[in-house]
């Protein structure tokens, strides 16, 4: 891991193309509203490789400009290989999700940096995980942004009441 001091952040999803890189996309922006954009790289990763090289999916990118972000990550897969040494914090969307990074992990050090991102929500209690929209209509990718938008106020916020430090 280079060390610039920056923290590094890879968010996964299953092929890159709906919630990660809208994930990537917010942690971005709040990041950069909060004056501390600096301080982070952040990435976003596809569990398959089906849509690698593709922007993201056309209506996660229209959800999102209606939100004011813009989606223009290319997607790629996860390489355990090259990423767990590369990210500070690997953050999954969903179950499967968690269990096939954590089935790719060699050792205890790379366990820990996985974790699931809705453990970070704050405003939606009943929620678990970051549903996956791509089968479903409009309101599935208008919930995505609503859960992405809470869950990475509140790992920013985790951030600033650790003065940044890394918290699994
Ligand atoms: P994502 O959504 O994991 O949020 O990017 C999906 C995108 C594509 C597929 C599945 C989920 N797919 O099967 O192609």
């Amino acid at each position: 891991m280079a060390n610039d001091g920056k923290i590094k952040l890879l968010f996964i999803c299953l092929g890159n193309i709906c919630r990660s890189p809208a994930a990537q996309g917010i942690m971005e922006h709040l990041a950069e509203v909060r004056g501390v954009g600096h301080r982070f790289l952040i990435d976003s990763a596809g569990i398959g490789s089906w849509h690698v090289g593709d922007l993201p999916d056309r209506r996660m990118r229209e959800h999102g400009r209606r939100h004011g972000y813009t989606f223009d990550h290319r997607a790629r897969q996860f390489h355990a290989s090259a990423d767990f040494d590369r990210f500070d914090l690997i953050l999954t969307m969903d179950d499967a999700n968690f269990v096939e990074i954590t089935g790719q992990a060699l050792t205890d050090e790379e366990r820990a940096k996985v974790v699931p991102l809705a453990r970070f929500l704050r405003h939606h209690p009943q929620a678990h995980d970051i549903p996956d929209p791509y089968y479903g209509g409009d309101a599935g990718f208008e919930r995505v942004i609503a859960l992405l938008e809470d869950a990475c106020e509140g790992l920013l916020e985790q951030f600033a009441q650790k003065n940044m430090d890394i918290v699994p």
